[in-house]
C-alpha cells in the first residue's frame, strides 16, 4: 500500500502517547502522562513513570483506535521508541511493540525518540513540505539537541547537545528553588513576564571563545542553575527580598540566548536557511519571539509545528516509520532492546 497505516508508541519518559497515522496523515494522538504524579518530586521518577505506562498503555491504545476508527487488523505496522529515554519506561513500550507486532503478525519498526521529534513536522498539515537540509533544536525536559537534517530516514545528524541538564530540567530545577511548582517552565515563563531580562546578567553556559572551540554546538546549563541558586541564597542570607519576576526573566533570557545563539551558529556555518524547533520547552513565548526575530534577521526560516506535536507523542513515531516505510526500510527484528542512550 502506498500509505501505510502505522501505530506509534511512546514511552520514553512521563507521557504514554499512542498515534495513528496513514501516510502523512495524523488520524490519532492520545497523550497520557504521569505528570502530576512526578510533582512533589520536582522531577520526573523513572520507576513512577514505568509503572505509570504500564497502566496507561492498554487503555491509550483502545482509545487511539477509538479515536480514529481504525481497527487493530487493518495496520500495517508497529512502531516503538526504543530510545533514547529512560530505559525503564522504554521498556514498557518495547514490551507491548513486541507483544502487538507478534500477535497481529504485523512487522515492527524500533526508532530513535530524537528523529521522531523531527518527523513530527510532517503532521503539521498546514506546513508546506520540510525541506532539506535542516537544522533541528530539540529542546524538553529530558534532551537538548542539536540535529542537522539532510533527510529524515537516512542522514540525521547531532551536531551537539546538553552535557548536563536539559533545558526543561534546568527551568524544573530553578522554578523549585524559586518555589514555584512542577512542571517550572511554565511557571517560569508566567513570573518573567512581568521582569526585566537584563536585570541580573546570569552565565551563558559553553559561550565563551575558548568553549566554542571545542563545544561550538554543545550546552551546558548546570552552571546557569548555580548560578541562580548563588544569586538567591546570597539575598536571602542577606535578610533581603527575593525579585522573583527578575531572576526568572534573567534566567529565562540566559537559556533562550544560549539556545537561539547555538541553533542559529548551525544554520551559519552549514549554510542552512531553516531551522526547526521541536520538544516541550518550544512552549515558551519568549523562546519562539527571540529564534522568530533573530532568525529573521539571518535570513532563516523557522518552522515550529503545533505544540501538540512538540511534546512526546506516539503520532511522531508512527510519523517517522510510516516515512521509513515508504523509502522502503526494512522493518527491525525482534531482538533489540531499550536503549537509553540510542544514538541517531
Ligand atoms: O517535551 P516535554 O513535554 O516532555 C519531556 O521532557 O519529556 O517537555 C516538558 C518540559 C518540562 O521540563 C517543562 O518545564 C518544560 O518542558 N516546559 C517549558 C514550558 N512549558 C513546558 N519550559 C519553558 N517554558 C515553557 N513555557
Ligand atoms: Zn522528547
Amino acid at each position: 500500500r502506498a500509505e501505510p497505516l502505522v501505530l506509534g508508541i511512546e514511552t520514553s519518559c512521563d507521557e504514554t502517547g499512542i498515534g495513528i497515522v496513514r501516510g502523512r496523515t495524523l488520524l490519532s494522538n492520545t497523550i497520557a502522562s504521569s505528570m502530576d504524579e512526578h510533582a512533589r518530586y520536582g522531577g520526573v521518577v523513572p520507576e513512577v513513570a514505568a509503572r505509570a505506562h504500564l497502566e496507561a498503555l492498554q487503555p491509550s491504545i483502545e482509545a487511539a483506535l477509538a479515536e480514529s476508527g481504525v481497527a487493530l487488523a487493518d495496520l500495517d505496522a508497529v512502531a516503538v521508541t526504543s530510545g533514547p529515554g529512560l530505559a525503564g519506561a522504554l521498556m514498557v513500550g518495547v514490551g507491548a511493540a513486541k507483544a502487538l507486532s507478534v500477535s497481529l503478525e504485523k512487522p515492527l519498526y524500533a526508532v530513535n525518540h530524537l528523529v521522531g521529534h523531527i518527523a513530527a513536522d510532517i503532521l503539521d498539515a498546514d506546513a508546506p513540505p520540510l525541506e532539506y537540509p535542516t537544522v533541528a533544536l530539540l529542546v524538553s525536559g529530558g534532551h537538548t539537541s542539536l540535529l542537522l537534517v539532510r533527510d529524515l530516514t537516512t542522514d540525521v545528524e547531532l551536531l551537539g547537545e546538553t552535557m548536563d541538564d536539559a533545558a526543561g530540567e534546568a527551568f524544573d530545577k530553578v522554578a523549585r528553588l524559586l518555589g514555584l511548582p512542577y512542571p517550572g517552565g511554565p511557571e517560569i515563563d508566567r513570573a518573567a513576564a512581568s521582569g526585566d531580562p537584563k536585570a541580573i546578567p546570569f552565565p551563558r553556559g559553553l559561550s565563551r571563545a575558548s568553549d566554542m572551540a571545542k563545544h561550538r554546538y554543545d550546552f551546558s546549563f548546570s552552571g546557569l542553575k548555580t548560578a541562580v541558586a548563588r544569586w538567591v541564597e546570597q539575598r536571602e542570607a542577606a535578610g533581603e527580598s527575593i525579585p522573583v519576576a527578575d531572576v526568572a526573566a534573567s534566567f529565562r533570557e540566559a537559556v533562550v540566548d544560549v539556545l537561539v545563539t547555538k541553533a542559529l551558529a548551525a544554520c551559519r556555518d552549514y549554510d542552512v536557511p531553516r531551522l526547526l524547533l521541536g520538544g516541550g520547552v518550544i512552549a515558551n513565548r519568549r523562546l519562539r519571539d527571540v529564534a522568530l526575530e533573530r532568525a529573521a534577521a539571518e535570513g532563516v526560516t523557522v518552522r515550529i509545528p503545533p505544540l501538540s506535536l512538540c511534546t512526546d507523542n506516539g503520532a511522531m513515531i508512527a510519523a517517522l516509520t510510516s516515512e521509513l516505510i515508504m523509502s522502503g526500510r526494512a522493518p527491525s527484528t525482534l531482538e533489540f532492546g531499550a536503549d537509553s542512550t540510542l544514538p541517531v
